[in-house]
């Protein structure tokens, strides 16, 4: 079992994994339970740290409900992390500005959701990230994003060596 690295060193980018949250994603564990669970947002995260310590990579998280910050932390990520999984909520259906800051940093990107958006309203089955992803994980619930971790760290495998 390799050696696990401190969260607080700083990491070379292949071993950096930044997971971002959109609006509304802070209310996990009440909003909407039938559709999104039971699981705080709160868990999620720690499942995620869990998970990384695992795998052996370092991540951070970060939650916003306001789009002009989610852009921040993506441009902030560029030369620093080596893929970036992002649940972004509602903006998926929406947020052309989002889009363009993924493109800009040229990091890989892995979409994930909570709920399978093709089962819902017609609105949600329209995603601006999805042909932008390497992939895109979705209707796990919680699970969505513990995959889409899996996927980064492979995806980030053959830089680590
Ligand atoms: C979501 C799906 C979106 O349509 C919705 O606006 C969300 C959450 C999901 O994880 O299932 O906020 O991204």
């Amino acid at each position: 079992m390799p050696a696990k690295r401190s969260q607080t060193a700083r990491s070379k980018a292949s071993e950096l994994v930044l997971v971002l949250h959109g609006p509304n994603l802070n209310l996990l564990g009440k909003r909407e339970p039938g559709v999104y669970g039971a699981t705080t947002l709160r868990q999620i995260d720690a499942q995620l740290r869990r998970l990384a310590s695992e795998l052996n990579v370092d991540i951070e998280t970060f939650q916003s409900n306001s789009e002009g910050e989610i852009i921040d932390r993506i441009h902030a990520a560029a030369g620093r992390v080596g893929a970036i999984v992002i649940n972004p909520g509602a903006y998926t259906h929406t947020s052309v500005a989002i889009r363009d800051a993924l493109l800009a940093v040229r990091l890989p990107v892995i979409e994930a959701h909570l709920s399978n958006t093709h089962k819902r309203e017609s609105f949600r089955r329209r995603s601006l990230i999805t042909d932008i992803a390497v992939g895109q994980v979705m209707g796990f619930g919680a699970q969505s994003y513990l995959l889409a971790l899996r996927a980064a760290v492979d995806l980030l495998a053959p830089r680590r060596g």
